[in-house]
């Protein structure tokens, strides 16, 4: 009994090696995986007999009849891939249920900046960008800010390399988006309304309100007879539309040297006031160096930190959850 069935297993063995190469095709491939390793197969048969013999006979065949079933399972393996992988009926299981794809989602900075943007579109407002690499005239002089003025030191600047022997270049990052100011003055006629999202850059110690890179939305209204009151209306309507519920805000007066009345808007949050915008009338010089007239013309700017009107929104106590790439926090929007 068991010396036939040993036969049976070798018999096996020698006529699926010879056949093995006719494989030719997916088409032949798949017939030979049904006839030696199908459910009606010969070792198939054998292996559901095994049960039927005694426990000598079993630790015989046993072996060598599961050796066998795993050498055709190579053959189909090896043969499946040298075909250029598996076909749909060749093991894959088309009624499984799908592995769901995980999609990515927009970081909620991005999320947010669009929406404060769509809300200004909404108060007829136009959304423009500018570069980051900045040159020291549009960061700086053109602002009212020139070389020797203290005011730079408000903002600790990322310069770019200069060429060999130079100590600097006229190069730098943008610390705020109050550029675009110019460069948008520069080539349009007032009256007009704008805001300028985007990133900045500033070289200063990070804690849970300072990042060295963080977002800042610029605001700029120029046109004929515009007052602070102005200002005054169009920040009052954006938080009514941006926070959905009452914050308590203060304006305070400040200093710019790129505006005159300067101000600062500070939101309570968590018991504390947390400044999130400076702002301002336009100063004279500033429509000077775009080449308009400021005895026509007045405007108001306001430049916004998107962070800190974020955190204030949704509770977030510190800037660099925003920074620190945990979906965690990333999926929470
Ligand atoms: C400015 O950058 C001015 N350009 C704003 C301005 C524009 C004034 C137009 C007048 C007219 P300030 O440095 O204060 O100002 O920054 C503006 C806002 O950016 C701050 O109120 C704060 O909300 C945010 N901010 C400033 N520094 C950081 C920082 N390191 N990390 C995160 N947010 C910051």
């Amino acid at each position: 009994m068991t010396s036939d069935k040993l036969e049976l297993i070798k018999r096996i063995r020698e006529e699926s090696l010879k056949s093995s190469e006719d494989i030719k095709d997916i088409k032949s491939l798949d017939a030979f995986r049904v006839k030696y390793l199908g459910r009606k197969s010969e070792i198939s048969d054998l292996l559901s007999s095994l049960k039927d013999l005694s426990i000598e006979e079993r630790r015989n065949l046993g072996p060598e009849a599961q050796k066998l079933k795993k050498d055709l399972e190579d053959i189909v393996a090896f043969k499946s891939k040298e075909l250029g992988g598996e076909s749909a009926d060749m093991g894959i299981d088309i009624t499984r249920p799908g592995k769901r794809q995980k999609l990515g989602a927009l970081h909620p900075l991005t999320k947010i900046c669009r929406e404060m943007c769509d809300i200004f579109t909404g108060l007829n407002f136009s959304v423009v960008e500018g570069p980051e690499m900045e040159t020291e005239h549009y960061n700086f002089d053109a602002l009212n800010i020139p070389e020797d003025h203290p005011a730079r030191e408000m903002w600790d600047t990322f310069w770019i390399k200069g060429k060999k022997g130079e100590r600097k270049s006229r190069f730098l990052m943008r610390t705020h988006t109050s550029p675009v100011q110019i460069r948008y003055m520069e080539t349009h006629e007032p009256p007009f309304q704008i805001v300028v999202p985007g990133r900045v850059f500033r070289y200063e110690a990070i804690d849970a309100s300072h990042e060295i890179n963080f977002y800042q939305l610029e605001g700029l209204m120029v046109g004929k007879d515009i007052s602070l009151a102005n200002f005054k209306f169009v920040i009052e309507e954006f938080f009514r539309r941006f926070f959905n519920e009452r914050v308590e805000y203060r304006l305070r007066p400040s200093y710019f040297p790129f505006v005159e009345p300067g101000v600062e808007v500070d939101i309570k949050f968590r018991g504390k006031w947390l400044e999130v915008l400076g702002a301002g009338m336009v100063h004279p010089k500033v429509l000077e160096a775009a080449h308009l007239n400021p005895r026509d013309l007045t405007g108001f700017a306001f430049g916004m930190g998107v962070e800190r009107m974020a955190m204030i929104k949704y509770n977030i106590p510190d800037i660099r959850m925003f920074y620190s790439n945990d979906l965690r926090f990333l999926k929470q929007f």
